[in-house]
């Protein structure tokens, strides 16, 4: 399938439901270089526990979400990460022109959620900062099973859907809409995870 067909996928998926899944957004190579960075292989240490609100009011609460992250700096992030912003480049300026959205930028974590962490049922927007319009996350584990776990719930209007983290697969949704949340996984669970921002990044997080 072609890139270009992809994001038709995605645009359509947006359209029709509020959200959509995308397979091989990353192609297997693509994510083995990326699982390659020290980041990764250096298992959490360059990560730091994930928290909860925003800015100042941020704080950390393992009973609702146990995940560890680094934000992504794009003028320092190395070339198989680059492959990842520049297709999220692409993605922004495809929807703005297929679902007329005015998307200026993204933020984007690598995220490591260790074996039994999960993530309990929420939004992606933050009632003092609405610029997160769409959440964007691509999972980078290759051959994840069923009974492993992880998965992501979305809680659509009449029924859920779960989705596995397997390597290369995007999940695309309105922040300020699809409440959604990470069941605990058996093995620790790693993504790109990020927003699509109708505002300039700036150094919203670093
Ligand atoms: C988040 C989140 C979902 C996932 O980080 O806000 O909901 O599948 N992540 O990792
Ligand atoms: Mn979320």
């Amino acid at each position: 399938m072609l890139f270009a067909d992809k994001l038709n996928q995605l645009a359509d998926g947006l359209a029709d439901n509020g959200y959509a899944v995308v397979d091989h957004f990353l192609l297997p190579d693509e994510v083995t270089t990326i699982l390659q960075l020290d980041e990764f292989q250096n298992g959490l240490l360059q990560f730091k526990k994930a928290g909860i609100g925003h800015q100042q009011e941020k704080q950390i609460n393992e009973g609702i979400r146990g995940d560890y992250i680094q934000w992504v700096d794009r003028t320092t992030a190395k070339p198989a990460l680059q492959v990842y912003l520049e297709k999220l480049n692409v993605l922004i300026g495809f929807v703005n022109q297929t679902l007329y959205l005015s998307l200026k930028d993204y933020e984007v974590h690598l995220t490591q959620y260790p074996p039994g962490t999960f993530y309990k049922r929420h939004l992606d927007q933050f009632k003092k900062d609405d610029h997160r319009k769409l959440s964007a996350i691509c999972y980078l584990n290759t051959n994840w099973k069923q009974e492993e776990g992880g998965q992501l719930r979305l809680y659509l209007e009449n029924e859920t859907k779960d989705v596995l983290p397997e390597a290369g697969r995007l999940v695309c949704f309105r922040s300020d809409l699809l409440e959604h949340e990470v069941l605990p996984a058996s093995r620790p669970r790693l993504s790109l995870t990020g927003w699509l921002l109708d505002q300039h990044a700036d150094l919203r997080h670093l």
